[in-house]
């Protein structure tokens, strides 16, 4: 029995006006209220007595309706109410990068908000979803994605927070604590091991238990355990030969036994592939369908295949999340919504992501009384970079393109001269391509005669499809070669989604900008970074390599994988993990970033210097403001185990502390260090471990300039 009832419901698809913007430079932006959730699930309590009375008068129909979704037009995910018992219906919505229902704010891409090393924005990055989700009548917000950057090719790179296990953990908790205080429930993913898109649908990850537990699952941890998700959904991929959406280790073992997750576990879009597997394995949720948590279901109960405990457990977690957010008192509804506001926080996500890589002679930032023209030269220069494709692409109320921003700022006095370069990629199928020679020599032409050239490149990545390599596509390298050529005066903007090779004209370009994909703002965003009224103060959550094979995933074996297995042969060296291992020097490595400023670090001091296994630790370090611009430094730390058993890393971030600081201007950081930061996994044992010896502690302002060091004993 398939059900095709259709569903009224009346959809909305947001206001479309544009926003205006007012920037604040560097205030909190304020959100809606946060609504009370309750955090804990305490036995007995008021909640789950309500939810167990509830199930206790639920047909079997009833529970099945619960488990899985009914196609609704104009929803990416819908669960119907049962109005007889006062259960409310659920909507579901994309996520990450904004809010998929309708035109909205075009936010920037995970990856940009990676990069602010800011928890306190990545807490109002979520809040603000929250806030839009809600508005827009939706009750689960299928984000943040907290897949780990493996391989560089990755269509949905852009839609993650980067390489390190740590970073992606401390963001995504952010994250999802600023949407879950607007009462949405976040839904993070993909669980797990969800790292390409090539064969997303079949591919196993061939990954070690160590791997798994030191890579690919601490966000997911953090997750359920710091930031008390709601919902996790299961990935496409296999993990060692099982459907995430079956795995009775990541979905029983590890997600709901070990860490205690109390919530829901929904499939991906398609990724359920069986009833009783699925459904005895800990699977809580088909969507977007029932095909096999629909009719099947109820006849694998009624077989005892199932047994209706099993089904009673899966609803006590929906209703469970349901009641802990207040949907049965304030069901989805309509409601205002500010976007100047949410502009706001978006310009200030992507403002603070935006990395430096490179400030020879300190020609950033510009002086624009000392230029007389400007040529703008690259793919779309006349059109916003605002986002990737796929599930996370948005519908923008408004774009501001870098040339439109750039003009606008500069006014009369500044002549600017440009040129369109039109890149491969899908957008040109509407616009004929003006590539080739004749162009690369126009464009040597215009940048040869003015004061200065600025030349953007950017890519295109998408869900459903891995980049072919990694090199900018199309003409991309020879336009910027050719304009460095051209006028010695260049910046180079990056609008790419993950990391590209630059090798081929980086030693001779004087300064680079990645900007990521900023979002409806693009371009008020970079002309901000250009023009100085934003000191630039990103980093970078992936290390730039030099070459493809610096890589850590570089044979077939490991991607796209040979006979429908990815092996994770690596290990737990990938990014700079890999490249520290093997003594690689990347381009830019993993925590670069300069600032129109500069940083001095001094007195790093320990609580101790000899503690015993389980016992905190605090290290302290003074960073001071030298130069002559208000500004702002990620503090990084690192650990190193130098006496391990097993092999470790030589750099494992376990800290930052992100400080804006006057010139002239020193602060004291503390980081807190627990067991946790100084573990490594031992699958024999099935535990976390500290092992006696020496450690390094290691803090600086990238993992390659690490300014101080000490070290302490575990006992
Ligand atoms: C994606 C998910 C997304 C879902 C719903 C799937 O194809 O993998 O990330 O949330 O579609 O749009």
């Amino acid at each position: 029995m398939k059900k095709t009832k259709t569903i009224s419901r009346r959809a909305f698809f947001g206001q479309s006006s544009a926003a205006s913007l007012v920037v604040l430079a560097s205030q909190k932006v304020s959100q809606a209220k946060p609504i009370n959730v309750p955090r804990e699930q305490v036995a007995g309590s008021a909640i789950e007595q309500k939810v167990d009375a509830i199930i206790a008068r639920m047909t079997l129909e009833e529970k099945i309706q619960m488990v899985h979704g009914e196609r609704l037009t104009g929803f990416i995910g819908y669960v119907p109410a049962i109005p007889r018992l006062g259960i409310p219906e659920l909507t579901l919505t994309d996520g990450p990068a904004g809010i998929r229902h309708g035109p909205g704010t075009a936010f920037p891409a995970p990856v940009a908000l990676a990069a602010s090393w800011d928890r306190a924005l990545a807490e109002s990055y979520g809040a603000a979803m929250g806030a839009e989700a809600k508005a827009k009548g939706q009750n689960i917000l299928l984000a943040p994605m907290v897949n780990i950057v493996r391989v560089p090719e990755g269509g949905r790179n852009f839609e993650t927070f980067g390489e390190d296990p740590y970073l992606t953990a401390q963001i995504a908790t952010a994250d999802i604590k600023g949407i879950q205080s607007q009462g949405v429930i976040a839904e993070v993913k993909h669980y797990a091991a969800n790292n390409q898109e090539k064969q997303r649908l079949t591919v196993s990850a061939e990954v070690d238990e160590r791997t798994l537990r030191e890579i690919y699952l601490p966000a997911f941890e953090a997750a359920v355990k710091e930031a008390r998700v709601g919902s996790v959904m299961a990935a496409y991929n296999k993990v060692n030969g099982t459907h995430s959406s079956e795995n009775t280790h990541l979905l029983k073992d590890i997600l709901k036994n070990e860490w205690g997750f109390d919530g829901f576990a929904v499939s991906d879009w398609g990724a359920t592939h069986s009833t009783i597997a699925a459904a005895n394995n800990g699977l809580d949720m088909e969507m977007p369908t029932g095909e096999f948590f629909g009719a099947k279901l109820s006849e694998a109960v009624k077989t005892g295949q199932v047994s209706e405990a099993t089904i009673n457990d899966k609803v006590r977690r929906i209703l469970r999340i349901m009641m802990r957010f207040g949907f049965f008192d304030r069901p989805a509804a309509i409601g205002p919504i500010d976007y100047n506001v949410q502009a706001q926080v978006g310009r200030r996500v992507a403002e603070a992501g935006v990395v430096l890589l490179k400030n020879e002679g300190s020609l950033l930032p510009l002086d624009l009384n000392r230029l007389k023209s400007i040529a703008i030269i690259g793919a779309y220069v006349d059109r916003a970079t605002s986002g990737g494709g796929g599930s996370a692409r948005m519908s923008p109320l408004y774009t501001i393109s870098p040339l439109g921003a750039i003009t606008q700022r500069v006014g009369e006095r500044i002549a600017v001269k440009f040129v369109r370069f039109v890149p491969g990629n899908d957008l040109s199928k509407s616009d004929p391509a003006t590539t080739g020679a004749a162009l690369i020599a126009d464009t040597v032409k215009i940048a040869k005669s003015c004061d200065l050239a600025i030349v953007f490149a950017r890519d295109f990545e998408t869900e459903g499809d891995d980049r072919a390599n990694i090199d900018l596509p199309d003409e991309q390298d020879q336009m910027i070669t050719a304009v460095l050529g051209a006028n010695k005066r260049t910046i180079v903007v990056l609008n790419t989604g993950a990391i590209v090779l630059l090798n081929k004209w980086v030693d001779s370009a004087p300064a680079v900008i990645q900007a990521w994909y900023p979002g409806q703002d693009d371009g008020n965003v970079i002309a901000d970074v250009l023009f100085g009224v934003v000191n630039p103060s990103g980093k970078l959550p992936l290390t730039f390599p030099r070459a493809r094979q610096d890589v850590a995933v570089s044979s077939p074996e490991q991607y796209p994988g040979v006979s429908g297995k990815g092996q994770y042969s690596e290990g737990i060296f990938i990014g700079y993990r890999h490249f520290d291992k093997h003594k690689i020097d990347p381009i830019f490595p993993f925590g670069h970033g300069l600032s129109y400023t500069t940083f001095a670090y001094s007195n790093l001091k320990l609580s101790r210097t000899q503690i015993k296994a389980g016992e905190p630790l605090t290290v302290e370090v003074v960073v001071k403001n030298t130069g002559r611009r208000q500004g702002a430094e990620v503090v990084q730390l690192y650990i190193q185990d130098l006496e391990a058993s097993v092999e470790r890393p030589i750099k494992e971030l376990k800290g930052f502390e992100k400080v804006r600081l006057k010139p002239g201007q020193s602060q004291l950081i503390k980081f807190g260090l627990n067991d946790r930061s100084l573990a490594f996994y031992d699958p024999a044992h099935k535990r976390w471990v500290v092992e006696p010896g020496q450690f390094q502690v290691m803090v600086g302002s990238s993992s390659r300039d690490i300014r101080l060091t000490t070290t302490f004993s575990v006992t």
